[in-house]
C-alpha cells in the first residue's frame, strides 16, 4: 500500500506534509514517487495566490481518470485552500471523487478519516481546533535540516493576505516543548534546525508568562553541539534588537534574516496594514547590519498592490538597491476573496504588473550579482544539503548567510560542514571547490 503527497506552497506546508507522512506510515503505507502507483493521494494545498489555486484545481481534475481506473484509491485534499470559506462545498460539487477534505488544524483526524474512507465514507472537517505537535510522529524528509514549528497562525491581517483567515489566530508552543524537540533533533544528528512561524517575532505574546522570541533564541543558542539554527518569518514591526543581539551572541544561530518588506512606499505599506514606514524598515535593516556584519538579509516583495503608482514602485526599486538583499522573492499582487485589498479601488492592470515585476527582478538580480562578485575568492563554511540533480558529481549547500553554493562532491558529504572557496557565480548560483583553507 502506497501513498503520494503533493505539497504546494511554503515551508509550513512542507513540514505539515511530514506529519501527514508520519500518520500514513503508521497506517502501514509507504511513500511512492508516481501518483499512478498510489493507494492514498494527498494534496496539501496553498491559496496565497490565484496561480497556486488554479494549478491545484487542475491537478485534482486530473485524478478523475485515475480514480475511475482504481476505485479504492483514497483522495485527500487538505491545507490552506481547503480551509477557505466555500471551498469544501466547491470541491464536493466539482470533484465528487475526493474522499477527505481537512482544514489546516485537522490533521489529527486524518487517521480515522482514512479508515472511514476504506468503507467508502467521505469525511470533511475544516473547523479550527487546537492540536499538540507531540501528537505526530513526523517522518522528516529534509535531512540535514529539520523544521520546528514555534507558533502557528497570524494576527496581522495585512490587507492583501489570506493567511490569517486560513491559519487562524496566533498560538505559541510552550518554550520547554520547543527546547526539548530541538535538543532531540540535534542529538539525532540533524545539522540545521529551522524554526517556523508566520511571524516568529510575536512568539510568546499569547502565552501570558512573559516569554518571548529573544528568550527562546537564548535557550536554543545554548544547546551544545555543532548545528545551525535558522528562523522564518520575521515581521519588521516586531523584530527587536534583543533578537538580533541573541543572533550575534551564539555562533550556532545563523546570520540570516528573512525580513519581508512587501513595498518601499510608506503610503502602500499603510494601505497594506504593515504598520511600519519605509524609514522604519530602513532603520531596522541598518540596525541588523550594524550588529551582524556578515548578515544575509532576504525579503518578500509584492508589486501591483491596488493604487500602486509608478512613483510608489520606484520607491520599491530604490529600497531594493539600498537594502542589498542577498535574494528576494518577488510576487505579483493577486486578489484574494475576503481580504480588504480585493475590494479596494484602482486595481493595477496586468500589463503594468508584468512590466513592474520584470524591472523588479532585474534590479534584484543586479544586486545579487554584486554580492556574488564580492564573495568570489573568499572561503565560506558550507553545510552540504544534497546532490545537485542537474549535474553529476556536484553537491550543493548553503553559507551561513543562506546563499546556495555548488561544488564537486558526492552524497557521502551530505550533512557535513566543509570549507568551500567561491570561484565563480552564475546569476544567483555560486560555484566553488572544497578547500582546506580556513574561512
Ligand atoms: N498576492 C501576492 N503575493 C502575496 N503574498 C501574500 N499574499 C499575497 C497576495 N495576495 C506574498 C507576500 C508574503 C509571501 C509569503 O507571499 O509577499 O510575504
Ligand atoms: Fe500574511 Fe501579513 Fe500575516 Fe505574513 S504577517 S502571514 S503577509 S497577514
Amino acid at each position: 500500500m502506497k501513498y503520494y503527497i503533493h505539497t504546494y506552497g511554503c515551508q509550513m506546508n512542507v513540514h505539515d506534509s511530514e506529519k501527514i507522512a508520519g500518520i500514513l506510515e503508521e497506517l502501514n503505507y509507504s511513500s511512492c514517487d508516481d501518483v499512478k502507483d498510489a493507494d492514498v493521494v494527498v494534496f496539501n494545498t496553498c491559496c496565497i495566490r490565484e496561480t497556486s489555486e488554479k494549478k491545484i484545481y487542475g491537478h485534482i481534475g486530473q485524478l478523475k481518470k485515475l480514480k475511475k481506473a482504481k476505485k479504492d484509491m483514497i483522495i485527500v485534499v487538505c491545507g490552506c485552500m481547503s480551509q477557505q470559506d466555500g471551498v469544501p462545498a466547491k470541491i464536493r460539487e466539482s470533484f465528487p471523487y475526493v474522499d477527505i477534505i481537512l482544514g489546516t488544524s485537522n490533521l489529527g483526524e486524518l487517521k480515522s478519516a482514512i479508515l472511514d474512507a476504506k468503507h467508502k465514507r467521505k469525511y470533511t472537517n475544516t473547523n479550527f481546533c487546537i492540536y499538540q505537535e507531540e501528537e505526530f510522529n513526523q517522518l522528516r524528509t529534509s535531512y540535514p535540516n529539520a523544521w520546528v514549528n514555534i507558533n502557528y497562525g497570524c494576527n496581522n491581517f495585512c490587507t492583501y493576505c489570506i493567511v490569517p483567515y486560513v491559519r487562524g489566530r496566533e498560538r505559541s508552543r510552550e518554550m520547554s516543548a520547543i527546547v526539548k524537540e530541538v535538543e532531540q533533533l540535534v542529538s539525532d544528528g540533524y545539522k540545521e534546525i529551522t524554526l517556523l512561524g508566520q511571524n516568529v517575532n510575536s512568539y510568546g505574546k499569547d502565552l501570558q508568562n512573559g516569554e518571548n522570541f529573544a528568550q527562546l533564541l537564548h535557550q536554543l543558542g545554548k544547546i551544545p553541539g555543532k548545528f545551525r539554527l535558522r528562523f522564518m518569518t520575521s515581521h519588521p514591526k516586531d523584530l527587536s534588537e534583543e533578537v538580533i543581539d541573541a543572533v550575534a551572541m551564539y555562533p550556532n544561530i545563523c546570520n540570516n534574516i528573512h525580513l519581508p518588506v512587501q513595498s518601499g512606499s510608506t503610503e502602500i505599506l499603510r494601505r497594506m496594514n504593515r504598520r511600519y514606514t519605509r524609514e522604519k524598515y530602513i532603520d531596522c535593516i541598518n540596525m541588523i547590519k550594524s550588529k551582524l556584519p556578515d548578515v544575509g538579509i532576504t525579503t518578500d516583495i509584492m508589486i501591483g498592490f491596488p493604487g500602486e503608482t509608478e512613483q510608489d514602485f520606484l520607491d520599491t526599486l530604490d529600497l531594493v538597491e539600498r537594502a542589498k538583499y542577498s535574494s528576494a522573492f518577488c510576487f505579483v499582487y493577486s486578489r484574494r476573496k475576503g481580504t480588504p485589498a480585493d475590494t479596494m479601488p484602482d486595481q493595477i492592470p496586468d500589463d503594468v504588473k508584468k512590466d513592474r515585476i520584470t524591472r523588479l527582478i532585474a534590479t534584484q538580480n543586479k544586486v545579487t550579482r554584486e554580492i556574488s562578485k564580492q564573495m568570489t575568492g573568499k572561503v565560506y563554511e558550507i553545510l552540504v544539503e544534497g546532490t545537485n540533480p542537474k549535474y553529476d558529481g556536484v553537491v550543493c549547500g548553503r553559507t551561513e548567510s543562506g546563499r546556495l553554493v555548488n561544488f564537486k562532491g558526492d552524497e557521502t558529504l551530505i550533512g557535513k560542514f566543509v570549507n568551500v572557496k567561491i570561484e565563480k557565480s552564475a546569476s544567483a548560483t555560486l560555484w566553488g571547490s572544497i578547500t582546506t583553507e580556513e574561512k
